[in-house]
């Protein structure tokens, strides 16, 4: 895979794939950006492209607008956050491709930087049909001379901008791409023991991919999140009216039958925070996890599973942590998220947090981004990693 070192961009375009997908509240009809961690996740690549003397073109998405022109979903106010963060005026271009994006283009300087909207508005970036997709890809490489991927949270996507667009101009990953992909790899393939993973999150079908792998390698996986009820239901245990996916029940007995087999320890919940309601003034109660009254919810790990949980990463070298303990929106269910986000970042271990959810957690507690080894960008796409995928963004790369 190359990388940024083995491209010679002074007075190129390089058109980059940034992952800008941030979240967005509306306030008073403006969308603002509530978490630019991406955006600034994006910077140190479009930095060094400008300063090498590259105009820098850079392609992205927000949201799933499915191939319409949603207003709400314009990059215009990324743009606006990243000139703010980049300490240089970044250029908005309201096409992304064809003459009007071509004349923008054209206009730029060397260390010039422009923002071209949401590829998601054309229909052909996430069409199923190859050709559809491959016409797009050839307007973006038109507009360049050279490709980066650094758009780590879409690197499981087969996209337009993604993959098909990397076939047709010579290419390399940015810096983000590669610190992610070199993060995972080590983990995936020589982690430090014990390795343990913790993982949450609402729903176990979505997981089960990736426990599947992770029964191969890990020493312990810590479970909690609403997917912790399946497991607690798999063990015959009432689950009241907490999250539960029926259909997964024999699917997770024969998962946790492999554990035992394979000698990998499974962590689940010892006590949970059940509530009468989903709602932040439910009434409360902390109940063991063997015995969830009907009626109430589970909507956290109780005080008691923060003990056991921080107990078992004491020893850890390596610590991966995919998916929130509870429902730390609301601040009656945030103690399990928050107090194993601390127990991660006191870790004495190379500690990786998931995308997603769980860096959003880490940012809403205000815990520093320096107690641990590596945030991750990406949801879906950190996830498949661990599953043991081949990401077509990666493997893409790795053609000439
Ligand atoms: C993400 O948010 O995980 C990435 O930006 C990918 O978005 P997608 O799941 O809509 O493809």
């Amino acid at each position: 895979m190359k990388t940024l070192q083995d491209l010679d961009v002074a007075g190129r375009t390089v058109l980059v794939r940034s992952d800008l997908n941030v979240p967005l509240a509306q306030a008073d009809g403006v969308p603002t950006i509530t978490d630019d961690g991406r955006i600034q996740a994006s910077l140190p690549t479009i930095r060094t492209l400008s300063q090498g003397g590259a105009r820098v073109v850079i392609v992205a998405h927000l949201g799933r607008p499915k191939g319409e022109v949603v207003e709400e979903l314009s990059l215009a106010p990324v743009a606006a956050r990243m000139s703010d963060l980049l300490g240089q005026p970044v250029t908005f271009s309201a096409a992304t491709t064809g003459s009007e994006a071509a004349a923008e283009v054209r206009s730029m300087s060397d260390g010039d930087v422009l923002v071209l909207e949401n590829i998601r508005f054309d229909a052909r970036e996430t069409s199923k049909d190859p050709a559809e997709r491959q016409a797009l890809a050839r307007e973006l490489a038109d507009l360049a001379d050279v490709y980066v991927s650094d758009g780590f949270g879409v690197v499981h996507r087969e996209q337009a901008s993604v993959t098909d667009v990397a076939r047709l101009l010579p290419h390399a990953a940015g810096q983000l791409v590669g610190a992610e992909t070199e993060v995972f790899r080590k983990v995936l393939d020589d982690p430090e023991r014990p390795y343990v993973v913790i993982l949450g999150g609402s729903k176990v079908s979505d997981k089960l991919g990736v426990i599947g792998n992770l029964l191969q390698s890990v020493d312990r996986l810590l479970i909690g999140g609403g997917m912790c009820f399946t497991f607690l239901a798999a063990q015959g245990h009432p689950v009241g009216d907490s999250l539960l996916e029926s259909d997964q029940i024999e699917t997770v007995r024969a998962v946790l039958a492999d554990a035992v087999a394979r000698g990998v320890d499974v962590v689940l919940p010892i006590d949970v925070v059940v509530a009468d309601d989903f709602s932040p003034d439910a009434r409360t109660r902390v109940v063991a996890a063997d015995a969830i009254p009907d009626g109430w919810r589970g909507l956290d790990i109780g005080p008691g599973t923060v003990e056991l949980f921080r107990e078992r990463l004491a020893d850890a070298r390596t610590i991966v942590w995919n998916g929130p303990m509870g429902v730390f929106e609301m601040a009656a269910f945030e103690n399990g998220t928050r107090s194993v986000a601390e127990a991660v970042a006191d870790a004495d271990a190379f500690t990786v947090i998931g995308g997603g959810d769980s860096a959003a957690a880490v940012r809403q507690f205000g815990i520093d981004d320096d107690r641990f080894s590596h945030i991750s960008t990406g949801g879906g796409a950190s996830l498949e990693f661990l599953e043991g995928k081949t990401l077509p963004g990666i493997a893409v790369l790795e053609e000439s």
